[in-house]
């Protein structure tokens, strides 16, 4: 493919997020925005984020809302490498706010890793209007935006280069009707790349919540982390381990699979909450791979509810 071509088909793909084109569409996307602008009228601001998170954000920096996104707390979700189930704890988040009754969204910004559309059997196309797209519903009601339903088949890999993608966050924000929301989660990619980078500079974030897993590097990972948000002003909500163990099906015993867990320690050292400690648990895999993640229930992350609730 030629640099040229390269760009034609990123320029189509986001084409694609700006408004569906298809006539045959336009009838449902109305429905949708009228939808919208009811529920939007009851609004009193129409800023999202709250005040601190958006003085935080530098001049060079702001992005433009869409006229039809208020949302209340911007949460990032934020891990220092792959595979640790930061897409996992992202999607339990979201389903434990939506079933104490919020309103609740999913930014995918793992634009070259998206999982939450398959966690949650969700494909199809992204339909939009003139405003911009609108997010696709999980069947408990999450509101979902994330480049694997904007791809045309779940297969097509993301070669793009950093900027692009960065871009493509911003869209997801601005272009984007998310509606009204309590909380809107954003799945980073992990490190401290473009991405990440991007999301914290220009979006209106409350707090990120770290996700790691216990293995020797932990507190090396963790602290990367949070020092990454301290220079970019972005107040840290916590920290989750992952995979903090396994119990045993015959006797409950818990066996710690990583070792024994440093969370506490490097949480206490850093001053921030342990917001849950997940085990290792089958049924939670097998309920991603078959799209119905929120059937499981994740009573170790309550801890992360009572301090998202207190936002
Ligand atoms: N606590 C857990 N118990 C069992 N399976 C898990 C758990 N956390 C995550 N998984 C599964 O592990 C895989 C990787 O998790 P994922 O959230 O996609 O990782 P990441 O986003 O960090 O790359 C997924 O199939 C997910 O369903
Ligand atoms: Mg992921």
């Amino acid at each position: 493919m030629t640099e040229e071509e390269r760009q034609a088909r990123i320029n189509d793909a986001i084409e694609h997020l700006k408004a569906g084109q298809d006539p045959e569409k336009a009838a449902e996307a109305k429905r949708l925005a009228e939808e919208r602008e009811k529920a939007l009228m009851t609004m009193e601001s129409n800023e999202s984020g709250t005040e601190a998170a958006r003085s935080r954000i530098a001049p060079d920096f702001v992005i433009q809302d869409n006229p039809n996104s208020h949302i209340r707390h911007v949460i990032g979700v934020v891990s220092g490498k792959g595979g640790v189930g930061k897409s996992f704890v992202t999607a339990s988040l979201a389903n434990l706010m939506r079933s104490a009754g919020y309103s609740v969204g999913i930014m995918d910004a793992d634009i070259t890793g998206p999982s939450i559309p398959k966690m949650y059997g969700l494909h199809g196309e992204i339909i939009g209007d003139e405003y911009g797209s609108f997010p696709m519903q999980t069947d408990n009601d999450v509101e979902v935006m994330s480049m694997n339903v904007l791809l045309e088949t779940e297969e097509t890999p993301v070669i793009w280069r950093g900027p692009v993608i960065a871009g493509v966050v911003k869209q997801f924000w601005t272009d984007v009707q998310w509606g009204n929301l309590d909380y809107l989660f954003v799945d980073m990619p992990p490190g401290t790349g473009d991405v990440p980078l991007t999301a914290f500079q220009s979006l209106p974030l409350d707090g990120i919540v770290i996700v790691t897993s216990p293995q020797e590097l932990v507190s090396i990972i963790v602290k990367k982390a949070y020092n990454m948000a301290q220079m970019m002003n972005v107040p840290v909500l916590g920290v989750v381990e992952n995979y903090s163990y396994m119990s045993c099906p015959h006797c409950g015993e818990k066996i710690n699979v990583f070792g024994e867990s440093t969370i506490d320690e490097v949480a206490g050292e850093l001053g921030i909450p342990v917001m849950g400690k997940l085990p290792m648990d089958p049924a939670y895999a097998q309920n991603a791979d078959l799209g119905i993640c929120y059937r499981s229930e994740v009573p170790a992350l309550s801890p992360a509810q009572e301090i998202l609730a207190a936002l």
